[in-house]
């Protein structure tokens, strides 16, 4: 007999929360489908009541999504319920996700509220929302730092209330896997309707423990949903990585006997498409996702890999989604052939001129590059010219000049509002001179926090891809860009992030 262990991703939520990570409702619905294609049982696809925008990402992957349960996070009260629930109408499968805190801490250093005001707001909310939708997913937030009897009492209220779901959340990252397996076993012993729920766990990585803690809560604690992000992806050390709980639970199936709806090949697809929309690379010696996570660098190891893969292999590349790394359109490739692979990579372009405009630009890069993969294409419908219309900054063109032993200068072309702008300045190097040429007409004075480059295929003639996170007044942005030439890619990369700090949205935060 197995059970079967409910995948809940919650990427475009608790993994969108980590600075600079925010995401376009475009990016969002995009990642929603390739989570759809993944086959995960439920996205949690943003929290409505935070902000416009994150109300219409979630009314969007509402509408777009059939196969998976989309849901939204709510605060324990009526208006941030009622928004969900009005962001998930049109939703097939729909779940409501509502939490309060419930450790002393929280309670009263956060909340200001006494625990019987949390066990009272708790049963109102979940007694409000299961009025609305059936499908009613509780969490006491910072639960695992709370106290048993008064976690017991708040989670039988709720369960008596209609919650379906129970989730027990290490909002810090402060449990240990026996410890936190331990404890989900005795709330799931103690509370006395703890039957009537799924119990899930929630786990962050402080302290690089995650998905140690999950599995834990799983194995010992008879948990039967894990929610976890892409690449890990979260606030601070971030989420449990769901490529890294799937992989643990399938490969070794003999000790964890459970089912998995999720189809692994899509895996590595949907590792690329978190890494290149948000701009936080991924480590190249990460489980399961990292580039070299299945490269065979000693002797010893190749030779026994070349006689007996599973000599030194646990799962196979391909089954993660490795070989997906192919070549899939050239120079000589028509319209028609592109249209179909934004399509097969989940990529909606809203009208047929900014198709025309990304086919453009697809085939400027096919003149300058001869293969061209998915992660091209993605980079390329990433890059925010693709619809320039849109965009406050635009990026026209750039010239550098750097020589050995003088100083490099470069003169750039944007559109500001519509209108093309030039600026010039010399720097310590090519890059340095083209960012600060874009600075000289506007004037951001955002501090740079993060520069990185990363070869998108692994080659010289692959892109570059650049990411620049940018800090003003409190906020975080990234912004990526991609080109053949990395001065190009970095300038792109930098006004992609002031788009963002332009586009100014407040939200509220769930941990806030
Ligand atoms: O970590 C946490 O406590 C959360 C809750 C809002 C579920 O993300
Ligand atoms: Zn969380």
């Amino acid at each position: 007999m197995t059970d079967k262990l409910i995948i809940f991703d919650t990427t475009l939520r608790d993994g969108e929360q980590s600075p600079g990570a925010s995401m376009t409702r475009d990016e969002k619905l995009r990642i929603a489908r390739q989570l759809e294609r993944l086959k995960v049982d439920v996205i949690e696809a943003g929290f409505a009541a935070s902000s416009n925008g994150d109300f219409e990402a979630v009314r969007a992957i509402a509408c777009a999504i059939k196969d998976s349960t989309v849901c939204s996070l709510a605060r324990a009260n009526d208006r941030d319920i009622s928004r969900a629930a009005e962001a998930l109408k049109l939703a097939p499968r729909a779940r409501i996700h509502t939490f309060i805190a419930t450790s002393a801490l929280h309670m009263e250093k956060k909340l200001r509220m006494s625990p019987e005001q949390v066990l009272e707001q708790a049963k109102q909310s979940v007694r409000f929302a299961r009025n609305l939708l059936d499908d009613i997913e509780f969490s006491p937030e910072d639960g695992y730092r709370s106290d048993m009897d008064f976690l017991c009492k708040v989670l039988e209220v709720v369960i008596q209330e209609g919650a379906t779901t129970i989730n027990v959340p290490d909002t810090v990252g402060y449990a240990v896997p026996e410890l936190y397996g331990q404890f989900i076993k005795t709330l799931r012993e103690r509370v006395p309707n703890s039957d009537k729920a799924v119990w899930s766990v929630h786990c962050h990585n402080d302290l690089g423990m995650a998905v140690a803690n999950s599995l834990a809560g799983i194995k010992i604690g008879g948990a039967r949903q894990v929610e976890c992000t892409i690449n890990g992806l979260g606030e601070r050390a971030g989420n449990c990585a769901l490529e890294e709980v799937v992989m643990a639970v399938r490969t070794r199936r003999d000790f964890f006997n459970l089912d998995i709806g999720i189809d692994a090949t899509q895996i590595v697809p949907a590792s690329r498409m978190v890494s290149q929309t948000t701009g936080f690379v991924v480590q190249p010696n990460k489980a399961v996702v990292g580039a070299n996570a299945f490269a065979h660098a000693s002797g010893i190891h190749q030779d026994g890999v070349l006689k007996a893969r599973d000599t030194y292999e646990i799962m196979r590349a391909e089954d993660v989604g490795w070989s997906a790394n192919k070549i899939v359109l050239g120079k000589l490739s028509g319209r028609n052939a592109f249209k179909q692979r934004l399509q097969d990579l989940g990529v909606s372009l809203e009208s047929e001129s900014e198709v025309n405009h990304a086919f453009t630009k697809f085939k400027e890069l096919a003149d300058r590059k001869s293969e061209i993969f998915d992660e091209d294409i993605l980079a390329l419908v990433s890059d925010e010219s693709v619809t320039p219309q849109r965009e406050h900054f635009g990026f026209v063109s750039l010239s550098q000049h750097s020589e050995t032993g003088e100083q490099p200068h470069a003169s750039i072309v944007c559109t500001v509002g519509g209108k093309e702008v030039k600026g010039a300045s010399g720097g310590n190097g090519p890059v340095d001179a083209s960012l600060k040429a874009i600075e000289s007409f506007v004037k951001s004075g955002a501090e740079m926090v993060l520069y990185s480059v990363n070869a998108i295929s692994g080659s010289t003639e692959s892109q570059g891809e650049v990411t620049v996170r940018l800090q003003n007044s409190g906020r975080v942005v990234n912004g990526v860009g991609a080109d053949p030439d990395i001065v190009v890619a970095s300038a792109k990369a930098y006004l992609s992030a002031l788009n963002k700090l332009h586009n100014k949205s407040d939200r509220v935060a769930a941990q806030g």
